[in-house]
């Protein structure tokens, strides 16, 4: 729950991470049925937690407050989607409240504006950078976007897993733990013994599918230890992103960077994009608000509805996914 589209009033996540970390993967059909006996456990929980922090009495009095609902309609795994997506037309419905559809990209960006002060300014530049998706955007206000350029292959963070797991770190969702087997790299040296892909293409895409590889060559061809192939792999795909991300803004003449997704948690890509991006400002989202959580997706709706009243906007019991 969110208030003014930047305030946290309340949230509640609910992983199945270590479900898939057995399966090394995660299979959709157990998402989805996690996801079913979890949701109304998920919303209660979350509406205990609003009536303290609101300091009201009941539930009740929470859902009086709420000016209107959001949910994420994709991309993403079908059956997660679907179980949101009807989970809030029921509650859209049964309370009679406004139900807005979010992109979950889009909600990504938003971790931006929760908690941030001053807020960023338009036009923006934003990196997307997730486990599916690598793009660069130009955000020139809410609601209008222009697509600069993404990923020809793998997404950053995807790379990121594969690395983890080819170099025997963690054989899910490895990007968090690479990092920190990066940073145990001592006198932190970069030989730069990996590509940079795309680089210098005048371009704003990004190409990480033959980083495995290389990583894979290296290995093979020189014995080193794990935590040099870690450094110099990050240190390769941070080079790109933060590169391509600053020129992008000189380039557009933005008034801010954002960073967003999941790999927007790596300490290397957050402190080099500061570091880099001189007089632009930097804005990165409070750790807790890189991974998936619901209330940027609540911001996003904020910001995005924000000009038109929540009272002419129904309740959409036939709202669908997106394609
Ligand atoms: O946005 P996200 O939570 O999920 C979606 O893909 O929607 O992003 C997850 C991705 C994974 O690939 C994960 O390994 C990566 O973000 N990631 C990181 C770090 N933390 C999470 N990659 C690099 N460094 C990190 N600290
Ligand atoms: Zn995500």
């Amino acid at each position: 729950m969110v208030e003014d589209g930047v305030k946290e009033i309340s949230t509640v996540v609910a992983s199945s991470a270590n479900l898939h970390e057995k399966t090394e993967g995660i299979v959709p059909e157990i998402a989805a049925r996690k996801q079913v006996e979890y949701i109304v456990p998920v919303i209660s929980e979350a509406l205990e937690k609003a009536a303290d922090a609101l300091v009201v009495r009941s539930q009740e009095n929470v859902i009086r407050n709420i000016d209107a609902l959001a949910v994420t309609v994709g991309p993403g795994l079908i059956g997660s989607l679907l179980v949101g997506v009807e989970a809030a037309k029921a509650l859209s419905v049964a309370w009679n409240k406004p139900l807005i559809p979010v992109n979950h990209l889009i909600g990504h960006i938003y971790g931006n504006w929760l908690e941030a002060e001053p807020l960023p300014e338009f036009p923006a530049v934003v990196l997307i950078a997730s486990g599916g998706h690598t793009d660069l955007v130009l955000m020139k206000d809410h609601g209008n976007y222009e697509y600069l350029g993404g990923t020809y292959d793998d997404a950053a963070g995807e790379s990121f897993d594969k690395t983890a797991r080819l170099l025997g770190i963690s054989r899910y969702l490895g990007g968090a733990a690479l990092s920190r087997k990066a940073a145990e790299c001592k006198d932190n040296f970069i030989a730069g013994r990996l590509p940079r892909p795309l680089l210098h293409e005048e371009n704003y895409d990004f190409s990480f599918s033959g980083l495995k590889t290389a990583v894979k060559r290296l290995i093979e061809d020189e014995d080193l230890p794990v935590e040099v192939v870690a450094c110099e792999f990050e240190a390769a795909v941070v080079d790109v992103l933060v590169e391509k991300t600053i020129r992008a803004a000189r380039e557009k003449h933005v008034r801010c960077i954002l960073l967003a997704g999941g790999v927007s948690a790596n300490t290397q890509l957050r402190s080099r994009l500061k570091l880099e991006a001189g007089n632009i400002p930097v804005f990165v989202p409070p750790l807790r608000f890189t991974g998936d959580s619901a209330s940027y997706i609540a911001s996003a709706a904020y910001f995005n509805q924000v000009y038109k009243p929540w009272d002419q906007i129904q309740a959409n019991p036939s709202l669908g996914v997106m394609d």
